[in-house]
């Protein structure tokens, strides 16, 4: 699979944090993507025909596994973000399309909603985070799998079309525990050394065993189906070599985009406005 257009397309998403290509006008119709993560909250403002206006992003501890634990941080988290975005934009935004792991439970969602509501955006649509991934690969055959910072989500796509979704409570913040044991360092400290590009390969050392779980959990819930492609997107994704590892361990070719952290922010906003994912 050739990601040359997704990653010049995530690209000009990643400029948009920076420099406002255009203000949006009244009337026009924008998708606007809410991803409420453990680790990150993203709103991604797309226009009509898909092209990026805005990105905006936080780091919040307001998620827990995917779930809301501080409903009032996670709502000033999206005021700030969507009052940040509508100055760029010069108008309001007034609905959303959210996400939610696979599976998650009617309540979970029922929050996720609460949260975008208050903060002042009717949410007209939800999607699951690996299916919303894929809407912007578009993987005919294999699997999309999403290693946020609390959750692995996992879509099996058959022709096109999503035919098995799950999701598992592990992603990055397990990584950093185990870096933070290994080091006996403070979970932010652990966290910062893990990001640090100087560290990888001793992090990838410290890691291995837990990533090669992450492995058996993907080789689990694709079993029964003939997943011959792993496509990896979520923020854990960037620990260069991580690909290596799940590739080496489950036997299946994995692939994977330029910047996987937004790629599944981006492929909420694309399903805003799409009957097959409306309320
Ligand atoms: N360069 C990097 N190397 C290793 N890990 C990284 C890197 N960049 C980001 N991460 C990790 O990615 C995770 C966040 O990813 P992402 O934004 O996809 O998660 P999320 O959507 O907030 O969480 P979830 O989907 O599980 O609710 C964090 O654990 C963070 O440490
Ligand atoms: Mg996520």
């Amino acid at each position: 699979m050739d990601f040359s257009g997704i990653n010049q397309y995530v690209t000009e998403v990643e400029r948009c944090m920076r420099t406002t290509p255009r203000r949006a006008s009244e009337g026009e119709k924008l998708k606007v993507g809410l991803d409420l993560g453990t680790c990150f909250t993203v709103i991604v403002v797309l226009d009509e025909n898909g092209r990026p206006l805005a990105c905006e992003m936080e780091s919040s501890n307001a998620l827990k596994d995917g779930v809301v634990v501080d409903y009032h941080a996670a709502c000033e988290t999206v005021k700030r973000l969507k009052a940040s975005a509508e100055e760029k934009l010069g108008r309001e935004l007034a609905e959303c399309t959210i996400a939610m792991p696979p599976g998650t439970e009617q309540t979970d969602s029922r929050t996720h909603r609460y949260v975008a509501q208050a903060a002042g955006m009717e949410v007209t649509g939800i999607i699951d985070e690996p299916t919303a991934a894929n809407l912007l690969l578009g993987l005919k055959d294999g699997a999309v799998v999403d290693i946020g910072g609390g959750t692995t989500g996992i879509s099996v796509i058959e022709n096109g079309r999503v035919v098995f979704v799950a999701d598992q409570p592990t992603g990055g913040t397990h990584l950093t525990l185990v870096i933070a044991g290994n080091r006996h360092i403070r979970f932010e400290e652990a966290e910062a050394y893990k990001l640090d590009p100087a560290n990888r390969s001793e992090v990838l050392h410290l890691t291995t065993p837990v990533i090669e779980k992450m492995g058996q959990i993907i080789l689990d819930e694709v079993k029964g189906y003939d997943v011959k492609t792993l496509c990896l997107v979520g923020g854990t994704c960037c620990l260069e070599g991580l690909d290596k590892v799940i590739e080496r361990y489950t036997g299946i070719a994995v692939m994977q985009p330029g910047n996987p952290l937004l790629i599944t922010p981006v492929g909420i906003a694309l399903a805003h406005g799409n009957p097959a994912y409306a309320l």
